[in-house]
This record gives C-alpha cells, structure tokens and sequence, in this order.
C-alpha cells in the first residue's frame, strides 16, 4: 500500500519564474495564503538567489508559515545558492533547502560541459553542505534535473542518487524537465529509482507538461511508490506549464485515493490564480475551464439530462460540486442539439415544458441555429414565444405588477402571439390571474396549491421557489408548475403553465 500523496506546490518558483511579471512580496503573499486554504503540505517559496526581490518573498512567507507546512527554496548546486536559500526558509518550522543538477547525458555534455564523476561529486557535496545548514530543523531535497532525458545513463544516475540519499537529502525529486516521450517510459524510470532507494528516502515526481501528459505521468507515478508530487497551480509553469494540481488531486480521488487536498476550493483558487498571475483559463481546460461542463450535441445533453442529480454522470468525470463549482451541465443550443436543451433551458427559465412541447419547438430552433450558431438563452425565448403563441394559442406570462393599496393587479403577457396587458382587482394574485383566465376566455378553477423550495439535488434550480397549483377546467384537472427565486412570478408560471396545459389539451 502507497504512502499517502504529499502535494509539494511549485506555483512560487516553478510557475512565477515563467509569468512575464513575477510576483513581489506581497503578490506571493496572497497566494501563499490561498495554498495554505487549498491544503498543499509543502511550499516551494522562490529561488532566493534570483533577486533580492524574491530573496526578501522567501523570507517573508518563511516566517509567516504555519508549523506543519514544508517550505522551501530552490538553490543550484553550488555554495553561494545553497547559503542564500538558507538565509531565507531558516524561519520556517519546517525548512527546507532544495538543490538540483542536471544529469542528462545531454546536459552535462553540452551544458554543464563536465563529467558524469565531477557531477556527482558535485551533488554529494552540494547536498552535504545544505544538510550541515539544515541540521534537524530542516530537511534537503535533491533533483537530478533533466531526469527524463536519463534513460541511457540510468544506472549511473541510481547510483549517484544512493549516495546523494546517503549525504543527507531525504527527499529526491525525479523532474521530467522536458516531456518528451512516452509516460510509461518515465514511470518505469521512477519505479527503478524507488526500488533502489532506502524506504525512508521519499522519491518525488515534478512533471512539465509539453506533451499535455503530465498528469497522466504525475498520477501513474503516484503508483510506482512516487509520493510526493510537485504540481502548480492552473497548471502554470515554464513552457507548456507544470503539472496541474487539480487534476492529480481529484484523479487521485477518483481512483479512491484520499489527499489532504481541500477540493472544494480548487475551483475558487484557478479563478483567482488566474487574475494574479494574469494568465487566462483555457477554455477547455479540464475541470477548470469554462467549456468543462458544457454540452452541446443532443446525445450528450439527454444523457447528461438524465443523470444531473447523480454522483456520476454519464458525461461529466465528477459531481462539480466536489470542486466548488456551482454547475455540473450547461447545456447550450446549436445545430447538432436536441429536445433535451430546449426542454431544460425552456425550464430553466421558468416555462414549465414539457419534453414532448420541447421536441416540438426543436426542429425550428435547428433551422435558425444552422444559420446563426449557437443560440442565446433570449433567442431561444424569443423563438419560444413565437412559435408557441402562434401554434397553440398559449398564455405567456410576462409581468404582474401589483398596485399598492388599490387590491389591483396588472398582468403584461402574450396570447396568440399578440402582446396584452389587463388590469384585474381582486384580493390576491392568484384569485387575479384565475380571473384573468376567465376575462381571455381561458376559465380554470384552483383545486390546490403548495408551496416549497427547490432542493439541493437539483443543481440548476435550487434554492428558488417552487409552486404547484393544481387547476381543472372542462372535468380535467392538471398540475401547474413554476420556478423562480421571486415567489410572486413561480406563482405566476404555474397558474399560466396550468391554464396552457389545460388548454393544449
Ligand atoms: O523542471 C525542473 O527540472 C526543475 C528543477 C529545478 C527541479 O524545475
Ligand atoms: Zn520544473
């Protein structure tokens, strides 16, 4: 059985080296403080040696940091970076110092331009000196950068790794600094690298993400006994970004592997980490983006329509509200919907329909879509009120304005398509729109009424009012339907819902 996931957040180093305006200190402050909400156990505050600016970041966050949070800075492998970043966590109740070199024969050929052996002599006495800094207060990690690109020299890189463990680093952070092959090839790499290491060293796994698998790698890592994950925030970081945080934490979840991850805040921080940082959410980001929840071809949208208040949806990886996120399905219309958008929109609004008066209204909306693209909530109003009226002689119901201390009530709404406004006296709203009914030649009669709140298992509607009145006319009797966060109007949708049903019929 695996260790528990440590999420090790790299957004203060990793992803602030790459914004074109890195942040100040008090920019790092604030989203010091909305990873400390998310959960994260470890902090990766800056790269001390970069600037004062960020030397003075470091420091600052160093000693507002709560006892139980790693924080650390980055520093190569040399004195002067190690001493420096020292200088910054030291006030911190859980330092840490984290140096790196690279190891790739690729690297250290044309790079560095020094040999395997002076590398690792170099690692050795880096990791040394950072541990004489440390002592017990602190700890060191140790990254061999470049590590994807070691698959021909990975022996050597095992054993530079045993004796790196062996000068003091207790964590040694595997980076695939460029992603450029399979996912399997690195995991395999990393489950070498486990197998030889003592158990009490924890191996990490730091992925970028220029091939777009770096959760895929992040995760299946997690697997082969990797436990510390180095991720960021929107996934943000050199290039094509870090590994995304949001994405390892809930596939982690969905394969029943618990984090000390707050989901429920992931969806706020991307919205706030991308105003800081200044870097938009790509629209179809997984989890995050704004098309994430959104379905548009009719098979999608029934089948989403049919499982919204499951946990598990046919179309959708995760209950959104596992994440903060008010919406689960948003369904739009455009040529390639269905019935099931009309329906749900048309409700949504407040027009109680039913599926089959929906399907009828497809068709047309199908026309103008394949002409004008996806259409707005209010352009398919507008054809609803339309066609409806038109087709079957319906009341929709528009305004009731009640007039204070004159028992009137006057009603804006369309019928036949035409629109009407009358003003009814009567005692009270429902006792004027029965009326009205009786005024355009649509009498119905109240045989009971309810009133209650929409519940929580119904994500697009709750919270708001719910009438149900049921009405007859002609031996029939039927129920009418309303919705709305006004009372007075969810009264007002059912009686005329009610009144069009009645009549349709
Ligand atoms: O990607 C990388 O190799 C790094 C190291 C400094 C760990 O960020
Ligand atoms: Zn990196």
């Amino acid at each position: 059985m695996n260790k528990k996931p440590f999420f090790y957040d790299i957004t203060l180093r990793d992803a602030n080296q790459a914004l074109a305006k890195p942040w100040n200190k008090e920019e790092k402050e604030i989203v010091f403080k909305q990873l400390l909400k998310l959960g994260v156990q470890g902090i990766e505050v800056g790269f001390p040696i970069a600037s004062e600016m960020d030397f003075e970041s470091c420091k600052g966050l160093a000693q507002i940091a709560p006892e139980n949070v790693v924080i650390s800075a980055l520093a190569r492998a040399k004195t002067a970076d190690i001493q420096k970043a020292w200088d910054a966590v030291q006030y911190a109740p859980k330092p840490r110092i984290h140096t790196f070199l690279a190891m790739s024969p690729l690297s250290m050929e044309h790079v560095l331009q020094m040999e395997p052996v002076a590398v690792r002599k170099q690692a050795i006495e880096a990791v040394s000196f950072a541990k004489s800094l440390v002592g017990k207060r602190g700890d060191v990690e140790f990254s061999p950068e470049h590590f994807g690109d070691c698959v021909e020299n990975i022996d050597f890189v095992i054993e530079s790794l045993k004796q790196i463990a062996a000068a003091g680093a207790t964590t040694i952070n595997l980076p695939n600094t460029v992603e450029r092959y399979r996912p399997m090839i690195f995991v395999d790499m990393v489950r070498k690298v486990v197998d030889a290491l003592p158990k009490d060293i924890t191996v990490s796994i730091h992925c970028h993400n220029d091939l777009g698998m770096a959760t895929a790698t992040t995760v299946e890592g997690y697997f082969v006994g990797a436990t510390q994950m180095e991720c960021a925030l929107n996934g943000l970081g050199e290039r094509s970004g870090n590994t995304n945080i949001y994405e390892v934490a809930v596939a982690l979840h969905n394969c029943g592997i618990e984090t000390d991850i707050n989901l429920s805040e992931i969806y706020e921080t991307a919205l706030l980490t991308s105003k800081w940082a200044n870097v938009p959410i790509y629209p179809k980001a997984p989890l995050i983006g704004i098309e994430a929840v959104a379905h548009r071809s009719g098979i999608h949208q029934d089948g989403a329509s049919k499982t919204k208040n499951m946990k598990k949806g046919a179309y959708r990886p995760i209950d959104y509200s596992l994440i903060g996120r008010g919406e689960n399905d948003v369904l739009t219309f455009t040529s390639q919907s269905g019935k099931t958008a009309v329906y749900e929109i048309l409700n949504h609004n407040g027009y109680p329909v039913e599926l089959d008066e929906a399907a009828e209204l497809q068709p047309a909306l199908k026309e103008i879509s394949e002409r004008e693209g996806e259409l707005s909530e209010s352009r398919i109003l507008e054809v609803f009120r339309e066609k409806c009226c038109n087709l079957n002689g319906r009341m929709i119901f528009h305004t009731i304005d009640v007039i204070p201390g004159e028992n009137r009530f006057v009603f804006k709404f369309q019928k036949d398509g035409a629109a009407c406004e009358e003003s009814i006296s009567a005692e009270g709203p429902i006792e004027a729109a029965l009326l009205l009914s009786r005024k355009v030649g649509l009498p119905v009669e109240l045989k009971s009424y309810k009133q209650s709140v929409v519940s929580e298992a119904d994500k697009l509607w709750a919270g708001r009012a719910l009438s149900e009145i049921a009405l007859s006319a002609n031996g029939k009797t039927i129920m009418g339907r309303g919705v709305s966060s006004d009372t007075l109007v969810a009264n007002m949708r059912a009686v005329f819902g009610g009144i069009n049903k009645l009549y349709a019929a």
